[in-house]
């Protein structure tokens, strides 16, 4: 397979076409940021250990029944993944009060939010992400209350799977992020799940594994990286398949 034309840019990866139809490249390269891309930096190897993990999720997934864009590595930084027509939306799932729920609405830190709370915000840096509700994204125009409900049967399963995998290495998910697409009727799920896009902490010490080490200079960024990738990616007990 051959990278072809820059399809798309992000703040942390790139997009390529391909000479295969309907398969495209992405790229997780060592950029960094926070707060709408107000504090940014560049951390050697930052994309590779994002996208093992990533790899390893997707990997998980599909074993697990769950419909995702993966294909295969092409290299520690390249995934193949099957082109979709991406929903701008974030779709959150909380385990725990923690975050911008934490900041915006009267939720302690650390609260244990049981069942999980799915919160779907609309990805639009330009109006900082606001949230939305089922009405709203089915009057813009985003998906059908089929869609809607389809994504979130998806996303309390994957948190499901995601948490039992996680628990098994000591690690709590307290939440994460997921985008969906389209390919003709069918959605799969896109983008990534990693140490950006989660948010972990160590069942331990309470210690946060993700991107919070960077959002609030907790520590080195890298070296967490690279021991939740050890953790996630090479488990030291037998987890990847159910
Ligand atoms: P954010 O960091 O908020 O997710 P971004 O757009 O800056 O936003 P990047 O991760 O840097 O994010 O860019 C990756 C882009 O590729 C995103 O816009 C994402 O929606 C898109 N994308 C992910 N998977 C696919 C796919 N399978 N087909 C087409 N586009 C995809
Ligand atoms: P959230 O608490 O809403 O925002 P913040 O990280 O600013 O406190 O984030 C919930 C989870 O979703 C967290 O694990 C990070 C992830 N997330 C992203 O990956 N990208 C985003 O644009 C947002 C808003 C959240």
């Amino acid at each position: 397979m051959k990278q072809g034309n820059l399809l798309y840019t992000g703040k942390a990866k790139s997009v390529y076409r391909t000479d295969i139809k309907g398969k495209l490249i992405v790229e997780f390269r060592d950029d960094i940021t926070a707060f709408d891309g107000g504090k940014k930096d560049v951390l050697a190897n930052k994309g590779s250990y994002n996208a093992e993990v990533s790899a390893f999720i997707f990997e998980y997934l599909g074993k697990n029944g769950v419909k995702t864009h993966f294909v295969k590595m092409l290299d520690p930084r390249r995934m193949i993944v099957r082109e979709l027509s991406m929903i701008p939306l974030e779709v959150i799932v909380r385990n725990v009060a923690a975050g911008s729920i934490v900041r915006n609405l009267p939720f302690r830190e650390g609260t244990e939010l049981d069942p999980p709370v799915i919160v779907i915000d609309l990805k639009d840096d330009s109006r900082h992400d606001p949230m939305l509700n089922d009405d709203l994204i089915v009057a813009l125009g985003l998906a059908t209350p089929g869609e809607i409900k389809k994504m979130k049967g998806i996303a309390l399963e994957i948190n499901r799977l995601l948490a039992d995998l996680l628990s098994m290495q000591g690690i709590t998910l307290v939440d994460f992020k997921i985008e969906f697409g389209r390919q003709g009727k069918t959605i799969y799920l896109g983008d990534e799940i990693s140490m950006d896009s989660m948010r972990l902490w160590d069942r331990k010490t309470g210690e946060s594994l993700d991107k919070d080490v960077y959002r609030f200079d907790k520590g080195d960024v890298l070296k967490v990286y690279d021991s939740v990738m050890k953790r996630i990616a090479h488990p030291t007990t037998k987890t990847a398949k159910k």
